[in-house]
């Protein structure tokens, strides 16, 4: 029996929505929030102002462009956390209202567990190649930083994290302090590319385990900053490139010494990379590489699935619907958890 779930993404600041037929990919759409620009970082109160006013245009344009109708809807799978308290309640008050009019059942997903299951994602004519079970996942994002073993779609064992920052907030910290704009990672991408990635040395972490941490990178970076801005007022708009050429090469490192560690220990080497970080071409290229040199088998997920979108909540959704793991109508909202 065919089955279509509506996805809702509401966990920071896109409003996103997307239709999912028996794995298939009908629609997604993805509302963005310019409003955080001006800011340099996402503010919550206007983040659920924002969603308050996307959520119905957005749901209504997805189902549009699935070309189906609401009454083919068989549930609603929408984020329940971890994220932003405020933008999270607008999204599941939606998925509450929207459910109980159409007399249909409730999936809720883990924000983290979509972010991985997003590389099953199948659409209508692109290759289907997902990771084989088990996998592990370096999953990066803004807001985490984890290595996942991965051995079903509904079970995951976060096998190392990251004890403060995370990889994308390395990024986007940096990128303010240098005067760069909000979301810093992708501009240090394109910067970099023009740039020396051996012209500055900046401390790399000594964690023991699998465990991450960019603090201290961080740091470094500022220190870096402040002691070459004494002798040159001009140095960073002067080095602009190889900083974030630098940069960027000893997050990678530090992402990548441990997920070669986690293959190691596993003895897993299907390896997949999850979450906005996972856009970064040097990421993509480190994979790459990792998979000529030490015959891993990779899968980086399609750029328009790596940040913040409603077709993994779906996939996710669709998943759990055919394990029969429903929600309540009464659950509420989470900031934060593990997987
Ligand atoms: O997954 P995501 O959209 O949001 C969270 O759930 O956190 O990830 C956003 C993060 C931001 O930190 C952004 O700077 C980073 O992903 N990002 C990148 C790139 N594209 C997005 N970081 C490095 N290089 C990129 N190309």
């Amino acid at each position: 029996m065919s089955v279509t779930i509506l996805g809702i993404e509401s966990s920071c600041d896109d409003t996103s929505s997307a239709v999912i037929r028996d794995g298939v990919l009908l629609s997604n759409v993805i509302a963005g929030q310019a409003v955080h620009e001006a800011y340099g970082g996402v503010v919550p109160e206007l983040a659920s102002r924002a969603h308050q006013q996307n959520i119905v245009p957005v749901v209504s344009e997805a189902i549009k462009r699935a070309g189906i109708d609401k009454s083919e809807i068989d549930a609603i799978a929408f984020t329940r956390g971890p994220g932003l308290m405020g933008s999270l309640l607008v999204g599941t008050s939606f998925a509450k209202g929207l459910a109980s009019a159409l007399n249909i059942p409730m999936v809720d997903v883990n924000h983290l567990q979509a972010h991985v299951l997003a590389h099953f994602i199948q659409q209508p004519d692109a290759e289907f190649n997902p990771p084989k079970f088990p996998f592990l996942c370096l999953l990066v994002s803004g807001g985490n930083s984890q290595i996942i073993k991965v051995t079903s779609y509904n079970q995951m064992e976060v096998i190392g994290q990251t004890i403060d920052d995370a990889a994308g907030e390395a990024f986007d910290k940096c990128a303010k302090v240098m005067g760069l704009p909000y979301p810093g990672g992708p501009v240090i991408d394109r910067l970099a590319r023009e740039g020396n990635p051996k012209a500055f040395v900046l401390n790399k972490p000594h964690i023991p385990g699998l465990d991450y941490s960019f603090s201290g990178l961080k740091t470094s970076f500022l220190y870096l900053l402040r002691d070459k801005l004494k002798e040159d007022a001009q140095f960073i708009e002067k080095n602009k490139c190889d900083l974030c050429a630098s940069l960027q090469s000893t997050i990678v490192a530090i992402l990548m010494d441990k997920l070669y560690k986690a293959v190691k220990q596993t003895g897993i080497k299907e390896v997949a990379v999850a979450g906005g970080v996972s856009a970064n071409s040097a990421v993509r290229a480190a994979f790459e590489q990792y998979a000529q040199k030490y015959g891993w088998t990779i899968h980086l997920p399609r750029l328009s699935f790596t940040t913040d979108n409603a077709a993994m909540v779906a996939i996710t959704g669709y998943y759990k619907y055919k394990d029969n793991d429903f929600c309540d109508i009464s659950k509420a909202p989470f900031a934060r958890v593990e997987l």
